[in-house]
């Protein structure tokens, strides 16, 4: 499943984070790659010392926690600091592969199992040519290039790349976080149905119906649920 969230980033956060990011010194994008994943990486990445970071990553996590959409898609249990990649120039390509499944905290405290990726699109467009995440799922292909301040959601399970920019500039934020429902297809079923009563309470109100449903709702969530 991929979800698409519209305006993740408001026009003043996303002028701040591309301030940050344009003031910032950037590192090879091996740094969080495995081995297998490494051979086909090659951008860059925003160093663990880096400056504006910590505030770049506290923006992002701020906008997440205010966005429904986005708790209802991935239901986040623990999200891992996000991090921040650029394509451009010689190191401008992510070939086809696949997230790790766990990864390691960097304060120490075990790991946190990659159930969905996300990645939050910082550089409009019309900026750069090429730079496509193509994410393969059981329909097909899917290649997405969205406006600064979108984000998509999609499993770590599935296989994906980013295409060569072959001009401009792609800056992007990227993350991984552990689901309070692991399996994908569970998670699927959830969001439909959150999504189905959305729309039923706009249009029939909270009737009867749509109170027992949402109770149905609930008691998925916490038969599949861990937190
Ligand atoms: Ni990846």
């Amino acid at each position: 499943m991929l979800v698409i969230i519209e305006d993740v980033l408001t026009a003043q956060e996303l002028a701040t984070a591309r301030g940050w990011l344009a003031d910032s010194i950037w590192s090879s994008g091996q740094i969080t790659a495995g081995p297998q994943a490494a051979l086909s990486k090659n951008n860059q990445q925003l160093p663990e010392d880096a400056p504006h970071l910590p505030a770049l990553r506290q923006m992002v996590l701020n906008a997440l926690n205010r966005n429904a959409l986005f708790f209802t898609a991935a239901l986040p249990l623990k999200i891992l600091p996000p991090f921040f990649n650029r394509y451009t120039g010689a190191s401008n390509v992510y070939g086809f592969h696949t997230d790790n499944a766990m990864r390691r905290q960097s304060d120490g405290n075990g790991y946190v199992r990659a159930d969905v990726s996300a990645t939050l699109f910082l550089s409009e467009p019309e900026e750069y040519e090429g730079g496509i995440l193509t994410i393969a799922d059981t329909f097909g292909d899917h290649g997405i290039k969205l406006k600064a301040g979108r984000m998509v959601v999609y499993p770590s399970s599935s296989i994906h790349e980013v295409s060569a920019v072959t001009s401009g500039e792609r800056l992007a934020c990227f993350m991984f976080l552990q689901s309070m429902v692991r399996d994908p297809g569970q998670r699927r079923l959830l969001y439909d149905m959150d999504m189905a009563l959305l729309q039923l309470r706009q249009t029939v109100g909270d009737n009867a119906a749509v109170v027992h449903l949402t109770g149905t709702y609930h008691n998925l969530l916490r038969r599949w649920a861990e937190s």
